[in-house]
């Protein structure tokens, strides 16, 4: 079977190493710091040979220059660069250089889109991208990916200019309203005043009560150990609701990473506890709002279910 010559390679995030206008500065920066409320995250917890490391792995995909680029403002004229922006950009980068919507993933982006276009008023970026390497791949474009040169697209260097000076004024004023990751507690856990198998039968009431269907019920160990050893005071519920499933999984097909929805009942020196994981811990991951309502929603009807088992 014939292979094809080159293999298009793109980070869902956008972060395409490309090997014409991506400084190993801005590789090494762009690890670092991620992309505060997009799905780069950041790697702030290697040390600099290990992302030194990483960027040299990079690098070995491609042979060719590795581009420095002058640290220096570039000049342009900011109201020009914000009409320019919102006739030739907006339509991929979005109104505020929010970005695209979505993940990346296949059908959580339309399919015409082979890659989400990066937010470039994102903190991240901006503090990993200079004017002249912004400048660089609005002349060159991205080779294989959406993103056009507009130099070849029409526009004047001077223009470009003034685009590299709009996009440079998003700095300072985005306000970041995504919690860092961390802030969240990845575990929503209730005591029960109730024994075990009494809590696990509350839990399945609950979730019935909400409209769900129970998938099953097994010891939590189940699989891990041979049959018969696990430990039978652990145990995790199932359930589903499919219009629910079917939603979410429209908006980003990675929320299927937790789904079916699930809940353990633990029993540990005589008290009984129920937990479930934190959907808002997972979708502040995902930078994408309607996702973020979908988790909410999935909050709300964890805390009853827990609340009300526990009751
Ligand atoms: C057709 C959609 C589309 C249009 C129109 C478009 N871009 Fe892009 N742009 C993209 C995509 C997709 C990428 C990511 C490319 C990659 O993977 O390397 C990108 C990358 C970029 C990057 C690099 C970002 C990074 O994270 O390294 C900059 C800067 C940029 N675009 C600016 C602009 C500006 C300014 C305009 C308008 C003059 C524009 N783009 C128009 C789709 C578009």
């Amino acid at each position: 079977m014939a292979m094809p010559a080159t293999v298009a390679w793109a980070c869902p995030c956008g972060c395409r190493p490309s090997r014409t206008v991506s400084s190993d500065a801005y590789l090494k920066q762009t690890i670092r710091l991620g992309r505060p409320g997009r799905v780069m995250p950041r790697f702030d917890h290697l040390s600099a040979a290990e992302v030194e490391a990483i960027v040299e792995h990079i690098r070995g995909w491609h042979d060719g220059d590795r581009p420095v680029f002058s640290q220096a403002r570039i000049e342009g004229d900011v109201q020009r660069g914000a009409r320019l922006f919102s006739q030739h950009c907006a339509q991929c980068h979005g109104e505020q250089g929010e970005g695209g919507q979505g993940t990346g993933v296949t059908f959580s982006r339309p399919r015409d889109l082979p890659i989400i276009a990066p937010a470039l008023n994102n903190p991240g970026f901006l503090a990993a991208a200079s004017d002249a390497m912004i400048k660089a791949t609005l002349m060159q474009g991205r080779e294989g990916t959406p993103m056009a040169s507009f130099r070849e697209q029409g526009l004047s260097e001077e223009q470009i200019n003034d685009l590299v000076a709009y996009v440079r004024s998003f700095e300072g004023e985005h306000t970041d309203p995504a919690p860092r990751v961390e802030e969240i507690e990845p575990t929503l856990v209730y005591d029960s005043p109730y024994g075990l198998e009494e809590t696990v039968e509350a839990v399945e009431r609950a979730a019935v009560g909400k409209n769900f269907r129970l998938i099953r019920r097994q010891k939590l160990e189940e699989g891990l150990f041979p049959e018969g050893e696990e430990n039978d005071r652990q145990v995790i519920v199932y359930f589903c609701n499919f219009n629910f499933l079917y939603d979410a999984l429209t908006v980003d097909p990675r929320v299927g990473l937790f789904l079916p929805c699930r809940v353990t009942v633990v029993e540990q020196e005589g008290q009984v506890r129920v937990m479930t994981i934190n959907p808002k811990r997972l979708s502040v991951l995902f930078n994408n709002e309607r996702l973020d309502q979908a988790c909410d929603e999935m909050h709300r009807i964890y805390t009853d279910i827990l609340e009300e088992a526990t009751f």
